[in-house]
């Protein structure tokens, strides 16, 4: 408890977020929030499954069990299942129009489910052991679907800005020009009726978004086709250091199992390559790079601090960090606050994300760097006993923004950020 704030009360805060996780519970899954994302998002159900590794372990690995319920047969595991129709969300089921049950989008999200599986097994190895053995192999295919159809001089490649999972990240901007969004068409975008539309992605991204769903859809989803069409493949720092993270936790997974581990460490001695790629010297951090121009996205962004979570030790970011850490007051916002285009409320393009900060801090906590990971820990300790489980935040005053009883805020209190929590995996 040291450090923690006297005159807050924590077991109600923890509770609380036990709440929040139940109340999104939809039985086997859970939703992001209420009302504005009323699916399985990927990423967002891998924290859920960690956050209810706390208190569940059998409601956690539902909660993996079933977002691989989306996986398709090439490996892939969508950025969203659809398991029951819901109303006033764009794009649905119909719009992506997969042919398959569950239906689901036709794109990733960041691939963190390997992670949180190691960790909600060692929070109960008995009880996860038939888990794990089960789930491995579905793992495993969808890091081989990686390798094979993403993976590029070491580096993960997107092909569409909602794979990051910082959908409207500048990183972005240069990549997105060359999207032609002429026959897109007329839709109605509901994430504004949800959520005020300055704290949103432009009307302009939006066409974008859709014109290159549009085209992967047209391409049948085939990726061969995909990588050689569309103008938009983007090498984003913040995936290859969260699936280097990854296959390193599968690997660890393998070698307890007793199962084959030498095309993951192949995997992983690529990926390491690949970092190296990421880091532009000019500007003295790890960056995204354009695979269509081979330029750099020229962006310092909370993704490019995730090298230690990926266990790169490499502290020659570390003076942009101090410099971010003293600028605002609590974390590390998705845009360095020095970029001309920091918006505090405008969604990845400010904003501090609750789970952003968890993983770097103990990707900090694991490389040494434990005074920087505490203080990481307590900024966020603060904003979310003092602000609630929302969606993001302003970085600089701690303001809420976007929805509220948000469930990977409530899963990173639970297991990192609460007085309480263990702080690590
Ligand atoms: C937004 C976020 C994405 C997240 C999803 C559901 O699209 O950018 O990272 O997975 O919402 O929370």
């Amino acid at each position: 408890m040291e450090g923690a704030d006297p005159g807050m009360n924590y077991d109600k805060i923890d509770k609380k977020a036990r709440k929040v996780l139940q109340s999104n519970d939809r039985g086997l899954y859970t939703v992001p929030t209420k009302g504005l994302y009323p699916y399985q998002w990927n990423w967002d159900s891998a924290f859920a499954a960690w956050g209810f590794s706390v208190f569940d372990a059998k409601r956690a690995w539902a909660e993996l069990e079933t977002l691989f319920q989306g996986q398709w047969d090439t490996g892939m595991v969508p950025h969203i299942v659809f398991h029951k129709q819901s109303f006033g969300y764009f794009p649905g089921p119909d719009v992506w129009d997969i042919n398959r049950v569950p239906h689901t989008s036709g794109i990733s999200q960041p691939p963190i489910a390997a992670t949180m599986a190691r960790a909600v097994y060692e929070a109960d190895k008995r009880y996860g052991r038939i888990h794990m053995e089960l789930l491995y192999g579905r793992l495993v295919s969808w890091h081989r679907w990686w390798m094979k159809n993403r993976v590029e001089n070491g580096m993960v490649c997107i092909t569409h800005p909602w794979e990051s999972g910082r959908d409207n990240a500048l990183d972005w901007d240069a990549a997105l020009v060359g999207v032609d969004t002429s026959e897109v068409g007329e839709y109605h975008r509901s994430d504004t009726d949800h959520v005020d539309a300055s704290m949103r992605p432009s009307k302009l991204d939006y066409d974008r978004y859709v014109a290159l769903l549009q085209l992967s859809k047209a391409s049948d989803w085939n990726e061969r086709v995909i990588a050689d069409k569309s103008p938009f493949r983007v090498a984003d720092c913040g995936m290859t250091f969260m699936f280097l993270r990854a296959c390193r936790d599968l690997l660890h997974i393998a070698a307890e199992f007793d199962m084959g581990t030498d095309e993951i460490e192949g995997w992983i001695f690529d990926l390491k390559q690949g970092v190296k790629s990421h880091w532009n010297e000019a500007r003295g951090h790890y960056d995204s790079v354009n695979v269509r121009t081979g330029a750099f996205t020229n962006t310092l962004t909370s993704a490019s601090f995730l090298n230690w979570y990926a266990g790169i030790r490499d502290d020659r970011q570390l003076k942009h960090l101090h410099r971010i850490l003293d600028q605002v007051q609590y974390g590390i916002p998705s845009l360095d606050p020095d970029n001309p285009h920091f918006d505090e409320l405008r969604y990845w393009r400010g904003p501090v994300w609750g789970m952003m900060n968890a993983i770097i801090g103990i990707g900090l906590a694991e490389t040494g760097h434990t005074v920087l990971a505490e203080r990481l820990r307590k900024d966020t300790q603060k904003l979310i006993a003092e602000h609630g489980f929302y969606e993001y935040f302003n970085p600089v005053d701690g303001a809420a923004a976007g929805g509220g009883e948000f469930t990977w805020t409530a899963a990173i209190w639970l297991t990192w950020a609460s007085p309480h929590a263990k702080g690590r995996f």
